[in-house]
């Protein structure tokens, strides 16, 4: 099998992922908060307004799991080829980029700062502190002290926006010298231009109607809530449950042994093409296993919810808790209370009453209340929470549709 030209087409492609990357991560860091309290709702905002904004951010997003397997296959593709002892140099950059890469998703994965991205770096950290000796000091510097705190989500997004991304840009520059010939060839070939912009369009479409994913906003009191990382991180999650035992296989001795592999590759006897094979078979074997093993573990887990999703259900809980009492079962105005108190609790099933009120209207009065019977409800309920709130009573109850 003449592995040259998917060798060159990895190249070419990992080198468009990772520029694309680059370039929807500035425009991305122009619209973020970095900060504890703002990052959801800067994140939030760009979903809510649609357009370009969530279409950069969907890209990010997709882009960085396109580039974990292009990276792949350029660097398994390289190792096929026999080009490990012969284009060192060229091995030592791939692979820096390549662990970079990695780096960077470790790190962009806490910047939502939704219920996933929080519990998920928690876990991640915990791996990391099971390093025997420097474990603790190494989770305590990316976490800027003992716990969770501000100082975590600065340094996450200092390490994932400034830091790896100069160091990433410098490698990449050594690497192109190298590799300039192939990006050429790729990019100079028609077919692949159009197929690169058929791809381009297919992103393009499939962000902006499949958006990157945003849970609700993190809650460090909910300790029951079950994170889920990258598909390519999963298996690192879910072998620790074999290893509890001696969680430091997990965190140190399989990425020592993997990165050990990698390096040493070029310094080995060179391998015939049948080894050569062997080993790479084994090598994609043992992950795919890995990971189907841990999906098959994980198959009864509840699917996870959508922003919007599990912000609709908690307005229903919110409902039946707060405004049941008064607005009743099916938002008729009948609610026990409002017949002992003869209350005018409008009815949000007539006509009438959408064709009186708006949005803004229905978000004022939950928030600050009307009238005498109409209490306000600022101080339980936030304003994505108000928001979400005129959406259920809309979609549960308005026979306008
Ligand atoms: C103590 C009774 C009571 C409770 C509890 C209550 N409401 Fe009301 N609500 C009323 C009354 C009475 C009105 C009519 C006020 C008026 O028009 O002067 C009203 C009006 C409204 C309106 C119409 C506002 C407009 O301008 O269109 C909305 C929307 C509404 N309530 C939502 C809620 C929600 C959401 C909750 C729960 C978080 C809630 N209410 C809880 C009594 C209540």
């Amino acid at each position: 099998m003449n592995f040259q030209p998917i060798f060159k087409m990895s190249a070419g492609i990992s080198f468009l992922f990772l520029t694309l990357l680059m370039v929807s991560g500035w425009g991305l860091s122009g619209g973020y908060i970095p900060s504890e309290s703002e990052a959801f709702s800067s994140i939030l905002y760009l979903r809510k307004m649609g357009g370009i904004g969530q279409m950069i951010r969907s890209i990010h997003f997709y882009l960085s799991s396109g580039l974990i397997i292009s990276g792949f296959i350029f660097l398994i593709t390289f190792y096929l080829l026999g080009y490990v002892s012969l284009y060192k140099k060229q091995w030592y950059f791939s692979l820096a980029i390549y662990f970079l890469v990695i780096g960077s998703c470790f790190t962009g994965y806490l910047l939502p700062m939704d219920q996933n991205a929080f519990w998920g770096t928690q876990i991640r950290l915990g791996i990391v502190e099971t390093i025997p000796f420097i474990g603790l000091t190494l989770a305590n510097l990316l976490r800027g002290g003992l716990t969770f705190g501000s100082e975590t989500l600065s340094r996450f997004f200092t390490i994932h926006g400034s830091l790896f991304p100069l160091i990433l840009s410098i490698i990449s520059l050594l690497l192109i010298q190298y590799q300039w010939e192939s990006i050429k060839t790729v990019l100079s070939k028609v077919s692949i231009l159009i197929g690169t912009s058929l791809g381009m369009v297919l992103i393009y479409i499939g962000t902006y109607s499949i958006s990157a994913p945003l849970e609700l906003p993190a809650n460090p009191i909910d300790v029951e809530y079950i994170p889920r990382p990258e598909w390519y991180f999963l298996w690192l999650f879910e072998f620790g449950k074999y290893v509890e035992w001696a969680p430091w296989i997990r965190s140190t001795l399989l990425p020592f042994a993997g990165t050990l592999f990698l390096i040493g590759l070029p310094l080995l006897k060179q391998h015939s093409l049948k080894q050569r094979f062997t080993i790479a078979t084994v090598w994609c074997g043992v992950w795919l296993i890995l990971t189907g093993l841990t999906l098959y573990a994980d198959r009864n887990l509840p699917n996870k919810l959508d922003y919007e999703a599990a912000m609709f259900i908690q307005a229903g809980e919110n409902y039946t808790s707060l405004c049941y009492d008064c607005h009743g079962t099916v938002g008729k105005g009948d609610g026990p209370q409002s017949k002992t108190f003869d209350l005018e609790t409008p009815d949000f099933t007539t006509e009438k009453y959408w064709l009186e009120t708006d949005d803004f209207k229905m978000i004022k009065t939950i928030r600050d209340g009307k009238g005498k019977d109409m209490p306000d409800f600022k101080k339980n309920l936030n304003t994505h929470q108000i928001e979400a709130m005129v959406d259920y009573i809309k979609r549960s109850f308005s026979t306008l549709k």
